[in-house]
């Protein structure tokens, strides 16, 4: 029994587990699920495969007298639907060298089949390995996928990554020619909530971040933007804080690595003087890498 088979054996059996104990006592699967169930181990398609489960068949409700008429409870166990076909799993990765794109590909199916974390791997809906050019000059690193991520299976798609879209273009640049990842390439759940956030945990970063740091070596940008306090600590270890340093060049595998604050962050305060932070962090990296700046550019966000 391979490794990974094994993993996601276990990670199923303690989602199971975790259902049994808050009361649930069936779960509806798929027939091709079934089928795929019954192969032996080494022709199971481990690389398509998320949670046999389909749908948790709720706890019978146990009847007493009718009282007032409540709205039914939204059960905490989370609903993971086996898809038939995962959204973000046929993607064809290109790049000027056939080699670093196999290499790329190969890298991304072992982390869309990821089972390390099998609290996360339970909840996701996808794997969010990253998005955009594999020979791109420039990256940015992010958090964790947001639930509009998890959906989508593609980072920084959600307000936030809105907003990073409308700063890239303001640059000159567009999604496509960059590449954008986070730290954690699955949404860190949120047990017993049915919205929400939150950061991840140390031990998930330090699970997942050897994927980041194998695309990294791969991609080999000019520059990295480390977007917000997790994702600069992630990459930088214990920083003395991303108000300190932002703005300020680091240095991160040999590469030059400009830490800002997370779009999130702007979202939350829109004051000019925030944007033209953001934007001065910005233009540094647009120097960096010698992208022409016009004078239009270079007053973004100061005061008329
Ligand atoms: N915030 C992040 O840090 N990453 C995403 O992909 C989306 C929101």
């Amino acid at each position: 029994m391979s490794d990974g088979y094994r993993q996601l054996l276990d990670a199923t059996i303690q989602h199971l587990e975790g259902l049994k104990s808050r009361g649930v006592r069936h779960v509806a699967i798929a027939p091709e699920t079934l089928r795929a169930l019954a192969l032996p181990a080494a022709k199971f398609p481990i690389s398509n495969f998320q949670s046999p489960i389909t749908k948790v068949v709720p706890p019978p409700a146990i009847k007493t007298e009718p009282t007032i008429s409540m709205p039914p409870k939204k059960t905490s166990a989370p609903v993971v639907a086996a898809k038939a076909e995962i959204p973000n799993l046929k993607v064809e990765i290109t790049s000027s060298s056939p080699e670093k794109a196999a290499a790329f590909t190969a890298l991304r199916e072992r982390a869309l089949a990821c089972v390390k974390c099998p609290h996360l791997a339970a909840s996701r809906t996808t794997v969010v390995f990253g998005v955009g050019n594999i020979d791109a000059q420039l990256m940015f690193v992010g958090e964790a996928p947001g639930a509009d991520e998890d959906e989508q299976g593609e980072p920084f798609v959600g307000r936030a990554g809105q907003l990073l879209t409308k700063i890239i273009l303001a640059t000159g640049l567009s999604r496509a020619d960059v590449y954008i990842a986070n730290i954690l390439k699955c949404r860190p759940d949120t047990p017993g909530q049915s919205a929400g956030n939150r950061p991840p945990t140390p031990e998930e970063r330090a699970t997942c971040i050897p994927y980041l740091q194998e695309q990294i070596d791969l991609i080999k940008p000019k520059a990295i933007v480390a977007l917000g306090a997790t994702a600069v600590d992630g990459l930088l270890g214990k920083a003395p804080g991303i108000t300190k340093l932002r703005g300020q060049w680091q240095t991160y595998r040999g590469i030059p690595l400009m830490p800002t604050y997370h779009p999130a962050y702007l979202l939350r305060n829109q004051s000019l003087s925030e944007k033209r932070k953001v934007w001065e962090d910005f233009l540094k990296v647009m120097e960096k890498l010698e992208m022409p700046i016009s004078a239009k550019q270079r007053n973004f966000f100061l005061p008329t």
